[in-house]
């Protein structure tokens, strides 16, 4: 089984798309999926769920309850789903022994039951993202194909070495994941061919889609959405090459 977590610190990337296509991508090849909102936005939760929320993935960070309680059992994959306690409690984990290890701990159970789990982080280093990268494999980092996140993702990879170092020594950076890739611009076009000179982990690129920004309306994957779209054809590319990756 394989954690991955979706992170950048910047908003507005595809972490949250990607974190709900890929995961149904992987479930349309048979995989087992869990996917986890540790954003208390809620945005996963959101595009996932039409379902009222009792336990959320505070209540399994906290221990208070079974991580099989905290699960929602959608038709794709099922979800551990956010709410808004998840920002006020933040201050509250801050305060616990062994903070970082608590949702590492909270899977331990669940080990079998999936394939791959994909967490959704918020777009900062928190607590809640130090215990997605504790708890993970591997790591996805979404970069928008625009100027600005070249800087970015530098600054990102740098920030992270010391905390993953730290936390979990065996977690790989599995690819770096173009998002948002506008061929009729220029500026995006040579960001994106920048990527592929500069890194060799570099996942195929999610083409900029209107019907991705259109998942929230009816609450199903981009499969079911429309499965012609350039978005699905995108986010499958993804899942294959995640398929051949070897543990
Ligand atoms: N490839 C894409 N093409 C068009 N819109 C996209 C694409 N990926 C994401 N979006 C839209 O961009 C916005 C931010 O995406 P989101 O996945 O929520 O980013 P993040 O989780 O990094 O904040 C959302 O409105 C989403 O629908
Ligand atoms: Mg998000």
């Amino acid at each position: 089984m394989k954690i991955i977590s979706l992170l950048n610190f910047k908003g507005g990337v595809g972490k949250t798309t990607s974190t709900h296509s890929i995961g149904a991508a992987l479930s349309n090849f048979g995989k087992k999926i869990l996917l986890i909102d540790l954003d208390p936005q809620g945005t996963l939760t959101f595009l996932s769920t039409d379902k009222n929320i009792e336990n959320s993935s505070t209540e399994l960070l906290f221990h208070k309850i079974t991580p099989e309680e905290c699960i929602l059992k959608e038709t794709e994959f099922d979800i551990i789903p956010s709410s808004i306690k998840l920002a006020t409690s933040e201050l509250e984990l801050n305060g616990h022994y062994g903070k970082e290890f608590k949702l590492k701990t909270a899977l331990e159970s669940l080990k079998d039951s999936y394939d791959y789990i994909l967490i959704d982080c918020p777009p900062s280093l928190s607590v809640f993202t130090l215990n997605a990268l504790t708890a993970s494999t591997d790591l996805i980092i979404p970069c928008e194909c625009e100027l600005a996140s070249l800087e970015g993702l530098e600054l990102l990879l740098a920030t992270l070495g010391t905390p993953i170092k730290a936390l979990n020594p065996d977690l790989k950076i599995l690819g770096i994941l173009p998002t948002k890739l506008d061929g009729r611009k220029n500026i995006s076009r040579e960001v994106y061919e920048t990527l592929q000179e500069e890194h060799k982990n570099l996942l195929p690129p999610i083409r900029i889609n209107s019907k991705l920004s259109e998942l929230g309306i009816e609450k199903v994957s981009i499969f079911k959405y429309d499965k012609n779209s350039n978005g699905a054809k995108d986010y499958f590319k993804v899942a294959q090459v995640i398929l051949d990756v070897k543990a």
